[in-house]
């Protein structure tokens, strides 16, 4: 089938052969733009949906015209003709408010779901609300980067699920995407557990959980650390630590090799953890890899453009401020707070963002190792050399927005030319994520307790339980969306409360019970088959029997996916995708008792087989945005 043709005029940014929504703005924006004489992209810019039944909604204040808006309204109404797109216009003050035409609406709508959904070689899952966006634009997306030998935690979960959801955005609006884990695997920490290795490691428990097992070495560590210094003596640990890591940064072969399977075994546990979550790295980056030619010619340029200022102990208000927006970072652990007077007789290096309100965050410290802050300018300029991206995206939580402002801005006074294509998505916190024993620290620990929520609530059916072929990983996909969808249920820089319960309760908007409806819409078609199969060439089937208002309403809402899609890209929201997975989900499961297939005379069962195909097509394409995998039995 040819994409719909039309004789109107084609405006910039509408591309009807992948949003046919596009064909029936135009068709309103013909006859409007003329009436209230405005151009026609202007027009066309003002049309928006409608609420409540109503499908679409032009605001006549917003084009700022002379007359009054009542009065153009009313004119515009009036003069407005009819056509197989607009069925009725009416005035509602300063609003105009237009219907579609039911039957050309499904027609044209289903036959383009229905087209673009099928599979091909490229496309797996079709192309419907695919669109050109960011076609040709190269888009680094640094996200999840858990730090090693550390817990998994809430960010690192939030940062991981929001980064897969904006990397499949970007992809679905044509760009070149790199999806980017910034480890945390450099610092002193690494000094410490070299030396804790020693001490308490094993071999056999590195290969076997490699990320456990280091969390327990560097907590043993640490505790050693502790108690030295409660003692008021000497600190050995930590002056051996400190040793180590600077050994480490001067290119020291055995302790280098030592932390490199560290970090070679911690990537491989993550991997499959990550595979288990649908979510996958094109590289694996890293602070270590921010090379120190990088870093020290990053403090050239900073000195060259007269940028740095000393910065002396006794300004710095406390060894916090100094080092505030580091949270969760991999500095620092093995001395919290620097000895007396080191920072008081020789001075650290800043930049002075007072005039920005971002204070005078430290880039160097007076014993020249590295840090947090300038490892990210570098890193930043290095990415730019390798990948040249149009543009590079933070996924990052808020606790660290003064960190993240600090560095976009010291990076816009160094003047590099990317500075502008930088971008920091943030979020909110997650509060109290843990299970019956305590407190979560690795990320397979959050998915076993979540598929061991979704076991038990499948086994209180055990007729049902007996059906399903594969309980376990059904168990674990369920579970997995659980925690994906209660992530992804507001608006990201709300902070919520982690519950299990309520998370994987199959009522409200939950991720089980929009799995439940995307099965539910899988077994219509196996439950009136055989005496119902769809036709495989749309065109064939008589939409024009769609004529209830539920039908219309299903149809609009699935027209609209495409817009949806464009929406999140500007949002980068991914709860734009999740309302309207569960907005759809809702209208579906009000359409089951009008819109009944079973048993019908064959040509309305045909057009009701249909609209509940594309429906399923379109929540699943939905479902994939947000990184889940819809499943077809539960
Ligand atoms: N590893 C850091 C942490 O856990 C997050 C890294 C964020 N990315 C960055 N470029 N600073 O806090």
């Amino acid at each position: 089938m040819s994409p719909p043709q039309s004789d109107y005029p084609v405006i910039a940014g509408t591309d009807i052969s992948r949003c046919v929504l596009d064909q029936f703005r135009v068709a309103i924006a013909v006859q409007l733009s003329h009436s209230l004489g405005i151009s026609l992209s202007a027009c066309y810019e003002g049309i928006d949906v409608g609420k409540k039944g109503v499908d679409f909604t032009v605001a006549v204040p917003r084009f700022r015209l002379k007359s009054k808006p009542q009065e153009l309204a009313a004119r515009a109404a009036k003069e407005f003709i009819p056509n197989e797109y607009i069925s009725s216009v009416e005035a509602a003050g300063i609003f105009l408010h237009f219907q579609v035409k039911t039957s050309t609406l499904s027609r044209l709508v289903l036959s383009q779901i229905y087209e673009l959904s099928q599979p091909s070689p490229n496309a797996p899952h079709g192309t419907y609300g695919q669109n050109l966006e960011a076609s040709g634009k190269k888009v680094v997306i640094e996200f999840s980067s858990p730090n090693i030998a550390k817990p998994f935690h809430a960010g690192h979960l939030r940062s991981t699920i929001i980064g897969t959801f904006l990397a499949n955005v970007y992809e679905t609006c044509g760009a070149h995407v790199i999806r980017m884990n910034y480890l945390g695997d450099w610092g002193k920490q690494f000094g410490l557990l070299a030396v804790g290795f020693e001490r308490y490691g094993s071999e056999e428990k590195l290969s076997e959980n490699a990320i456990m097992h280091l969390f327990d070495v560097y907590v043993r560590v640490n505790q050693d650390v502790k108690a030295e210094a409660a003692s008021g003596e000497q600190a050995p640990t930590d002056e051996k630590a400190k040793d180590v890591f600077r050994a480490m940064e001067d290119g020291d072969a055995n302790t280098l090799a030592l932390w490199k399977r560290f970090r070679d075994l911690s990537i491989k546990a993550y991997e499959q953890a990550y595979r288990r979550l649908n979510v996958h790295f094109d590289v694996y980056a890293g602070e270590s890899l921010v090379t120190s030619e990088n870093i020290q010619d990053a403090i050239k340029a900073l000195r060259a453009k007269d940028l740095l200022v000393e910065k002396r102990k006794s300004e710095s208000v406390t060894h916090k401020d100094y080092n505030r927006a580091e949270p969760e970072t991999t500095e620092d652990d093995i001395d919290a707070s620097p000895p007396e007077g080191e920072l008081g007789e020789k001075p650290a290096w800043a930049v002075d963002l007072n005039a920005w309100k971002l204070g005078k965050p430290v880039v160097q410290k007076p014993d020249g190792t590295t840090i947090y802050m300038v490892r990210d300018i570098a890193g930043a300029i290095q990415r730019y050399e390798e990948y040249k991206f149009d543009k590079m995206i933070y996924v990052i939580g808020d606790q660290q927005d003064l960190h993240v402002a600090q560095f976009f801005k010291i990076l816009s006074l160094m003047e590099v030319p990317f500075a502008s294509q930088l971008e920091h998505v943030n979020f909110g916190r997650v509060n109290g994520m843990s299970t019956r024993n305590g407190e979560v620290k690795f990320l397979d620990q959050i998915l076993d307790t979540a598929k061991e929520a979704m076991l038990d609530q499948m086994n209180k059916n055990q007729e049902k339980m007996s059906q399903i072929e594969d309980p376990d990983r059904t168990a674990d996909e369920i579970g997995i969306t659980c925690v994906k969808i209660q992530d992804m249920s507001a608006k990201r820089i709300i902070s919520y409360d982690f519950d299990w319960q309520r998370m994987t309760s199959f009522e409200g908007d939950t991720g089980a019970y929009l799995q439940y409806q995307h099965v539910r819409l899988c077994s219509v078609a196996r439950k009136v088959a055989p005496s119902v199969i769809l036709r495989n060439d749309p065109t064939l089937i008589d939409t024009s029997l769609l004529t209830e208002p539920k039908a219309h309403e299903l149809v609009m809402l699935l027209a609209r996916y495409p817009d949806v899609v464009r929406t999140a890209l500007k949002n980068s929201e991914p709860n734009t995708i999740a309302s309207y997975c569960f907005k759809l989900s809702h209208i579906v499961s009000s359409a089951w008792e009008i819109l009944i297939v079973k048993d019908q005379e064959i040509e309305l069962a045909q057009a009701r087989l249909l609209l509940f195909t594309c429906a399923k097509s379109v929540l699943s394409s939905a479902m994939r945005l947000l990184s889940l995998s819809p499943l077809e039995h539960m």
